[in-house]
């Protein structure tokens, strides 16, 4: 199970989610290796094509802060269907996190569904494909 921490910062999150056209509001928090949390939410536009996900958001906030390993996911959704990563979001969140990675699928109740990186994106492509060697060195 997630620490409260962790749920309490993907609800700020989503309350802060900008979502005019969808009004589909989503909080996303990462758990870096480096044990420190990671918060976005969508941020959607007038053009819409060009609106990001929660997901890709704290991605955007981890890598910036020097972190590369993902260790742990909440995202945050309301409403009667269980919120999931789309696939976009699935192979973003591949790219820093191995298929062991719990993705703790929450509404502001807490967790409705723990499911792991593999079970949300199997067979992926991923950096192992290109770099077998890598070591998150860039
Ligand atoms: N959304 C996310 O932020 N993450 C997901 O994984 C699912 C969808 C956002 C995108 C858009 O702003 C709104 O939810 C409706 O699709």
């Amino acid at each position: 199970m997630p620490g409260s921490d962790m749920i309490e910062m993907a609800i700020e999150a989503m309350e802060r989610a900008y979502a005019p056209y969808s009004r589909f509001r989503v909080g996303a928090v990462l758990r870096g290796a480096n044990g420190r949390l990671y918060a976005g939410c969508n941020v959607e536009n007038a053009a819409y094509p060009q609106g990001i996900c929660a997901e890709v958001a704290a991605i955007a906030a981890m890598v910036a802060d020097g972190e590369r390993r993902i260790v742990e996911v909440a995202v945050m959704g309301e409403g009667e269907t269980l919120i999931t990563p789309c696939g976009g979001c699935r192979q973003h969140l591949r790219e820093f996190s191995a298929e062991t990675v719990p993705v703790h699928l929450c509404d502001p109740a807490g967790v409705r569904r723990t499911v792991t990186m593999g079970q949300l994106l199997p067979f992926a492509f991923g950096p192992d494909n290109l770099r077998p060697d890598h070591d998150d060195g860039g």
